[in-house]
């Protein structure tokens, strides 16, 4: 298989370039009798939708999602669901140099090479943040799979360069703050400092990293094909695959380095009559299978590659080193625009395992929905 799939029972597929005509996912796997509308779509593109805040890229996409296969009468056919947004406001000339002059921290250098030249270079072509519209539209019906059993998938901005979320915040507080700020941070006097942080940044023809947080509720025990389509490892391929991603972790994750095993164990304990752990270092996975507590990783965003500060790269042509001071439009903070991204990856995940593992149906009951 090439690299534009990815899943074992739920199998997405992710088309399309910056600058081309769309962006597209095809999900095939999904169940027939499952309610699908756009609309459901359209709730979470609109989560990730660019140039509505000050901290985001200024490039005006409606994002409309069109469903245009696998849907009849309003339910999945069990064939499969192709749906795709167009791009609208394009404008490539800024991109004209990039296959002479390499953007340092983008892929344009690495495409190159592999393709021999004949990538599309316009808007980051296949190496830019927009393919994420994809996985968004294919962690919709990821959700409305999840539903199904109860699970519920979650995400926050915990971090913006040094700014960070310190105390646990409640799923109630994620819940009803997060997609109310422009940062989609459960904590608004901190979604403050980070929106200052991120405009400060950007004055400065500079931008910023930070980390997102995934978090799955009510997930069952036993997610997961261990040995090499282990939960843990599956979550971590998939959301290496959001660009800019540069770290993944579970629970407490590099922190156990430094624990003692009486630290980092996590406990068992009997609460209303469930087998628990009284902490959740481990994040929800041991042994690459669910546990029954949240899952919990957190996601690591460099900051966004594009700036407009003077810097160093090749000219490839005449093989020189130059400056390079690059145009375009650009989120001068990837991690807000992220976060549903990081949701949609969690949720393709489990629905992909919670179909290996027969907990979903192969055909959903209307009373089941
Ligand atoms: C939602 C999102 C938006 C992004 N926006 C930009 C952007 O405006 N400019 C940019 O240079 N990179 C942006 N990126 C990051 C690049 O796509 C990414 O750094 C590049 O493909 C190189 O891949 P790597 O960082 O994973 O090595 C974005 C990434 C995501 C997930």
């Amino acid at each position: 298989m090439n690299g534009n799939s990815i899943g074992k029972a739920l199998v997405f597929t992710c088309f399309g370039e910056s600058h081309g005509a769309l962006i597209g996912a095809i999900i095939d796997g999904c169940p027939a009798g499952l309610p699908l509308k756009e609309e459901d779509i359209q709730i979470e593109l609109n989560k990730r939708r660019p140039g509505f805040t000050e901290i985001s890229t200024p490039r005006r996409e409606e994002d409309r999602v069109e469903i245009v296969s696998g849907v009849y009468k309003g339910y999945t056919t069990g064939a499969p669901i192709c749906m795709i947004v167009r791009n609208r406001d394009v404008k490539s000339k800024p991109y004209e140099t990039v296959m002479v002059k390499p953007r340092p921290g983008h892929a344009d250098y690495t495409a190159k090479i592999k393709y021999g030249g004949y990538n599309d270079p316009r808007g980051g072509g296949r190496f830019s943040g927009r393919i994420t519209a994809a996985y968004v539209m294919a962690g919709a019906i990821a959700k409305k799979l999840l539903s199904l059993i109860g699970v519920e998938v979650l995400a926050h901005t915990v971090q913006v360069g040094n700014i960070r979320v310190e105390n646990e915040v409640s799923y109630e507080d994620i819940r009803r703050n997060v997609y109310s700020n422009p940062v989609r941070c459960a904590v608004p006097e901190l979604a403050e400092k980070m929106m200052e942080e991120i405009l400060r940044v950007s004055k400065e023809g500079d931008s910023v990293g930070g980390v997102v947080e995934g978090i799955a509720l009510n997930v069952p025990v036993g997610l997961g094909e261990p040995v090499f389509d282990s939960l843990d490892s599956d979550i971590a391929k998939m959301l290496f695959n959001i660009p800019a991603v540069r770290g993944v972790e579970f629970g407490a994750g590099f922190r156990v380095a430094s624990m003692k095993g009486s630290e980092a164990n996590d406990q068992y304990a009997i609460r209303g009559g469930r087998v628990v752990t009284t902490t959740n270092n481990a994040g929800g996975i041991l042994g690459g299978i669910s546990n029954g507590m949240p899952i919990k990783v957190r996601v690591a965003f460099k900051p966004t590659p594009s700036i407009a500060k003077k810097q160093r790269t090749v000219n490839l042509e005449i093989m020189r080193e130059e400056d390079i001071e690059i145009a375009g439009r650009h989120d001068p903070c990837i991690v807000p625009r992220a976060v549903p991204v990081v949701e949609a990856c969690l949720a393709f995940v489990l629905a992909d395992h919670a179909l290996r593992s027969n907990l979903i149906p192969g055909v959903i009951k209307s009373d089941e929905t």
